[in-house]
C-alpha cells in the first residue's frame, strides 16, 4: 500500500516543500550531473547569514570513489545499511570564528538554513537529501583536515529516490509511513502583553 508523503496542512503549501521528504531507499544506478551538484551548492551559497559571514562549507563524495568510502565508513551502521546508495555524500560544517578568531553565535543557525535551501533546490532537481546527524564527528574532521572552529555538523544523502530500492524490512516499512508533525498550535508561544502604559 502506498502511503502519501506529502505534508498535510492547514492552508496549501508551495508543493516543493510539501512533496519534500527524507527517503533511504535511492538508486544505486543515478549519478549527480555536475551541473546539479552545482545548483544545490549555488541555493546554499546564497542563504542568508548573520552579517554575511557564508560559515558554511560543504566536502562532496561521489558514489564509487575512494572519498565516497571513507565519508561513509564514518557513518553510524544504522546509516551505512542504505546510504551507500547515495549519488554523493556531502560533509557540511560550519566556521564557527571568522578569521580574528571572534565566535560566530550564528554559524551552525546559517549553516542550517543554507542546507534548507540545498534541500528545497533539490527537491525542484528531482533529487533527494537525507541529512544524517549519525556519524564520527571526530572521524570526518581527522579525514578532512578541518582546522578547530569548522566542525562537521551533518552528512547529506544526496540521490535519487527509488521505491524499488531493497532495504531491511525495518527501513523499508519507515519508507510506507506517513510523515508526522506536532500540531501547529503546540508551535506557537504566547506573547504577553507588556505592562499597561499610563
Ligand atoms: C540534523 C538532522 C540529523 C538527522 N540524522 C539522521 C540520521 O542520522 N539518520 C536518519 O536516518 N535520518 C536522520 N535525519 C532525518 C530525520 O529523521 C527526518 O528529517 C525527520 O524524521 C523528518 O522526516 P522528513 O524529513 O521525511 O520530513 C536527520 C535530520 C536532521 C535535520
Amino acid at each position: 500500500m502506498t502511503v502519501s508523503k506529502t505534508a498535510v496542512t492547514a492552508v496549501p503549501l508551495h508543493p516543493l516543500l510539501a512533496g519534500r521528504w527524507s527517503p533511504r531507499g535511492l538508486d544505486t544506478a543515478h549519478e549527480l550531473t555536475d551541473v546539479q551538484l552545482t545548483a544545490l551548492l549555488e541555493a546554499a551559497r546564497w542563504a542568508p547569514s548573520a552579517n554575511n559571514s557564508q560559515p558554511w562549507r560543504f566536502a562532496v563524495a561521489r558514489r564509487g570513489t575512494p572519498e565516497f568510502a571513507a565519508v561513509q565508513e564514518a557513518l553510524a551502521a544504522g546509516n551505512q545499511l542504505w546510504a551507500h546508495a547515495a549519488s554523493a555524500l556531502v560533509v557540511v560544517a560550519a566556521e564557527t570564528a571568522g578569521p580574528d578568531g571572534a565566535p560566530r553565535p550564528w554559524a551552525v543557525y546559517d549553516t542550517g538554513q543554507a542546507v534548507a535551501h540545498l534541500s528545497v533546490q533539490a527537491e525542484h532537481e528531482g533529487l533527494a537529501v537525507h541529512q544524517l546527524g549519525g556519524f564520527d564527528r571526530d572521524r570526518v574532521a581527522a579525514l578532512l583536515d578541518l582546522p578547530a572552529p569548522v566542525v562537521p555538523l551533518v552528512v547529506l544523502a544526496l540521490g535519487r529516490r527509488d521505491e524499488e530500492a531493497q532495504l531491511p524490512e525495518a527501513l523499508a516499512a519507515r519508507e510506507r509511513t506517513a510523515r508526522e508533525r506536532l500540531p501547529l498550535d503546540t508551535l506557537l508561544v504566547p506573547v504577553p502583553a507588556g505592562p499597561a502604559q499610563d
